[in-house]
């Protein structure tokens, strides 16, 4: 018997991957089976992201492939979900006249009768309402992850930060915390499945909070309950926001042996008053206050964060004080961006975008290779140390090798021997690159 395929392709953060989960759990519910082979779907999904112009036109052109692979196929369904759906709702339905349904974050438990109405109408379908409840709390996710190690859980969505260059509070709406009872039995569910690593995501974690009664659970509280499923559960988390990381939170990391030592803290800038003009609430002194809080309770803790180079007004001392915190800080790694304009942020509405192409991409440059340098140096740092990390890779370059993660989120690559995929073995740092770490176990 064969059953109606459904084809899923993601773009952007952790937060959409781990949304393809619940979509697919969904349609599976609705008789779909999911397919890793497009030329076989009956409906293709795109979830998409607006995140930079740069993301939305990457889907725009790869979708027109799908409009070729429609008219091969007259049956086929194509849905864009996801922020770009949510953003651009009219323009795709009137430019992409092949695109059947357009769903925003809040609608996938539409997406059954959205294909359906599509079939038996053959019109356009959308549904962009955005929602104060919806966390998908009793939908269980369907792994698309390859290794079955490593998952995701949704703990929040939403974001209320507004920071001024961001689109996310338009295209997710309104933060809301997922039940605590519901986060456990999802990660009690990967526990008895063999998964080993967990990683609770939200666009602003650390301001994670569920009424229970009279009393409250904050995330430290939920990362404790986490954790204390098995000792042989890693949990990680992210996104965290400079200005919800409390001392109470940093403890906890730091007294709780499998909650990894390893905190990505988007930084943006690292000079006061373009921080002020990015309406990211804290200021220069704060963020270093919170990473020597960090560094003073947990010593060996990995350190990442998100840069954006050229922000509107950025002058080149402004730009001089993100390097110098990047020195201060040393961290181990950078997402780092130039700064694209998003239409109705308030960045778009008030400040214009006025650093010139090439100086932005200078800066940029610069940035970058502070980095490189940092990354570089901090694993060198790590030579003649011995890790405890979780197998989760083969070698890309050769079969004998593996490779896993340190609590500090570093890859560490090694000879096979005899461990295998999901085991925490201990390994030796012998050598090392500015992205990677070569050891041998021990
Ligand atoms: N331009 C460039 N980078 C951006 N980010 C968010 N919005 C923009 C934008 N308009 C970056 C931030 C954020 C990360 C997810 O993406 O650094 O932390
Ligand atoms: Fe965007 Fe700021 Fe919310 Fe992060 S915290 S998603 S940067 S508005």
């Amino acid at each position: 018997m064969s059953s109606k395929k459904l084809y899923i392709e993601t773009y952007g953060c952790q937060m959409n991957f781990s949304d393809s989960e619940v979509v697919a759990s969904i349609l599976s519910s609705d008789g779909y089976s999911l397919t890793a082979d497009i030329k076989e779907a009956d409906v293709i999904f795109v979830n998409t992201c607006s995140i930079r112009d740069n993301a939305e036109r990457r889907v725009r052109n790869r979708i027109q492939e799908f409009k070729s692979l429609k008219s091969r196929k007259p049956g086929l369904k194509v849905g864009i979900l996801g922020c770009m759906a949510e953003r651009l709702s009219d323009t795709l339905l009137k430019e992409e006249t092949f695109v059947d349904i357009v769903a925003g974050p809040d609608a996938y438990r539409d997406l059954p009768s959205l294909i359906e109405e599509s079939i038996t109408d053959g019109r356009q379908m959308a549904n962009t309402v955005l929602s104060l409840e919806e966390t998908y709390a009793d939908i269980n996710p369907v792994r698309l992850d390859k290794n079955g190690i490593s998952a995701f859980i949704s703990i929040m969505r939403g974001c209320d930060n507004y920071c001024a260059y961001c689109v996310v509070p338009f295209t997710r709406g309104h933060e809301r915390s997922r039940e605590p009872k519901s986060i456990l039995n999802e990660a009690k569910d990967l526990l008895d499945k063999g998964y080993k690593e967990i990683t609770l995501l939200g666009q602003n974690v650390n301001s994670y909070s569920f009424k229970e009664g009279d009393h409250s659970v904050n995330f430290a509280l939920l990362l404790q309950k986490v954790a204390g499923l098995s000792p042989e559960l890693r949990i990680r988390f992210s996104t965290s926001h400079p200005k919800d990381i409390s001392d109470e939170l940093i403890e906890t990391i730091a007294s709780t042996n499998n909650i990894c030592n390893s905190i990505h803290l988007p930084v943006q800038s690292g000079s006061t008053t373009t921080l002020s003009r990015m309406k990211r609430s804290y200021t220069r002194e704060w963020y270093l206050n919170r990473i020597n809080k960090i560094k003073s309770l947990i010593p060996d803790c990995g350190l990442s964060t998100d840069i954006i180079a050229g922000y509107c007004g950025e002058t080149d001392e402004e730009h001089q004080e993100t390097l110098s915190l990047m020195k201060e800080v040393g961290y181990d790694y950078a997402f780092m961006f130039k700064y694209s304009e998003r239409p109705d942020t308030l960045a778009a509405r008030k400040y214009p975008d006025d650093v010139p192409e090439d100086i932005k991409g200078r800066r940029l440059q610069e940035i970058i290779q502070l980095q490189q340098e940092s990354s570089h140096k901090n694993n060198r740092n790590d030579i003649g140390k011995t890790f405890r990390v979780l197998v989760d890779n083969v070698s890309k370059r050769s079969d004998k090798q593996m490779s896993g993660r340190t609590d500090q989120n570093k890859v560490i690559v090694f000879d096979r021997k005899d461990c295998t995929l999901g085991d925490y073995i201990n390994v030796k740092c012998t050598s090392c690159t500015a992205a990677t770490l070569l050891g041998e176990i021990v």
